[in-house]
C-alpha cells in the first residue's frame, strides 16, 4: 500500500529514470554546457517565452533562496502566506541566504490578496524599517487551493504597483495548470509573475528543480547567486535529462492530472463519512479533513499520512503521479470503517 503522506514519498516515474540511464554515456561538459541542459532550457523557453532565464537546482529550497535571493538585498523584506513552505519548513534557510526579514500574512485558504497585503506596505520609505520587496505565493498554495489566473494578476498588478516583484513557489505548478486549464506562460509570465521556483521531484524526478526568471532586471547576476548558494550541480545533464523526459510530451501535465484525478476521487469518497469535514477546496492533488482523533494512529499505521494541524486535528492527504483509484478506495473504505467503530 502506498502512503497518503506526501508526493516526495512516491518513487521515480519509469521514464525518468530512463532518462537518467539514456544520459549515463561517455564524458560531456559539465556545470551544464551539455546538450542536455540546453535541450530542457529550450523546453523551458518554449513553454514560459524565450526571454526566461533557466537555473536548475537540486532542490526545492534551493529553488526557492536561489530566487529570492536574485530579487532582494539584505535590507529587503519578503511577504509571504503564514502557511508558505519558505516560512515554515525550510529551517530559515531563507532567513539565511537572503538576510531578509519574513512579515507572514494570516490566509483562510493559503492565498494572498491586496487587501490582506496592504498593511504590511505602510512603512515602504521609512529607513528604519525592511522595505518589502518581494510578495512570495505558492501555486498550488501549501493546502492544495489555487490561485485563479484573475486572482494572480490583480496579485502582481498590485505588487508592481507598489514596487514589489512577485515570486512564486511551483512546488506543485503541473497540478494547478491542469486545474486552471491553461499554458504555463498564460499562468505565470502573462499574469506578471517576475520569478519562479519550478517544482520537479514533486512530480516523478529523483531529483531537480529549476528556477525560471521572467524579469530581466532580476537576472543578472542569477548564475553567481546559484553558485555560492551550493546550487550549481557538477554533472548538470542528470538533473536537465530528467526535465527533457518530463516535459517532453506532456508527461508532467499527464502526471499532475492524474494525481489531481486521485485526490477528487478521495474527496468524494471520503465526504460521505460523517465524521470527516473537508476543510479546504480539492483544487490540487491533496485532501485536507478534519478527522476523529481517534482514527488517526490506526490509521497512520496502515497508511502513512501527516496531520496537518494536531491541534483541530486536521489530516493532509496528498496523491501522487502513481497513486492508483483500488488504493484510494481502500483507503476510504478504512476510514469509513474506523469512523463506524467511533460511533458503536
Ligand atoms: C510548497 C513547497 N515548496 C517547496 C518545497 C520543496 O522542498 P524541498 O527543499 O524539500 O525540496 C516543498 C516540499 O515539500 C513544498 O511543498
Amino acid at each position: 500500500m502506498k502512503s497518503f503522506a506526501s508526493d516526495n514519498y512516491s518513487g521515480i516515474h519509469p521514464d525518468i529514470l530512463q532518462a537518467i540511464t539514456e544520459a549515463n554515456q561517455a564524458h560531456v561538459s559539465s556545470y551544464g554546457n551539455d546538450p542536455y541542459t540546453a535541450k530542457a532550457e529550450q523546453l523551458f523557453k518554449h513553454l514560459f517565452g524565450q526571454e526566461t532565464e533557466v537555473l536548475f537546482v537540486f532542490n526545492g529550497t534551493g529553488a526557492n533562496i536561489t530566487a529570492l535571493q536574485c530579487a532582494t538585498q539584505s535590507f529587503h523584506s519578503i511577504l509571504c502566506s503564514k502557511t508558505a513552505h519558505i516560512n515554515v519548513d525550510e529551517c530559515g534557510a531563507l532567513m539565511k541566504a537572503t538576510g531578509c526579514q519574513l512579515h507572514t500574512v494570516d490566509t483562510p485558504d493559503g492565498k494572498l490578496t491586496p487587501d490582506l497585503l496592504t498593511p504590511f506596505l505602510c512603512d515602504i520609505g521609512n529607513i528604519h524599517h525592511t522595505q518589502p520587496r518581494v510578495i512570495s505565493i505558492t501555486q498550488c498554495t501549501e493546502v492544495g487551493t489555487v490561485y485563479s489566473l484573475e486572482e494572480l494578476t490583480r496579485l502582481c498588478n498590485f505588487a508592481h504597483q507598489n514596487g514589489l516583484y512577485v515570486h512564486l513557489d511551483g512546488a506543485r505548478i503541473a497540478n494547478a495548470l491542469v486545474t486552471l486549464d491553461c499554458n504555463a506562460k498564460a499562468a505565470t509570465v502573462d499574469c506578471g509573475i517576475d520569478i519562479m521556483s519550478f517544482g520537479g521531484t514533486k512530480n516523478g524526478l529523483m531529483i531537480g528543480e529549476a528556477v525560471l526568471i521572467f524579469n530581466e532586471n532580476i537576472a543578472a547576476n542569477a548564475q553567481f547567486v546559484r553558485k555560492q548558494l551550493g546550487q550549481l550541480f557538477s554533472k548538470m545533464r542528470f538533473i536537465s535529462a530528467q526535465f527533457v523526459a518530463l516535459l517532453e510530451n506532456d508527461l508532467w501535465l499527464r502526471m499532475a492530472r492524474h494525481s489531481n484525478s486521485m485526490a477528487q476521487l478521495l474527496a468524494r469518497e471520503v465526504s460521505t463519512i460523517p465524521h470527516v469535514k473537508i476543510t479546504q477546496k480539492v483544487d490540487a492533488n491533496g485532501v485536507f479533513a478534519l478527522i476523529p482523533p481517534a482514527i488517526v494512529e490506526p490509521l497512520q499505521k496502515e497508511f502513512p499520512f501527516y496531520l496537518w494541524d494536531e491541534q483541530t486535528c486536521e489530516a493532509r492527504w496528498m496523491c501522487s503521479f502513481d497513486t492508483t483509484e483500488e488504493e484510494i478506495r481502500i483507503f476510504a473504505k478504512r476510514i469509513k470503517e474506523l469512523c463506524a467503530g467511533i460511533k458503536a
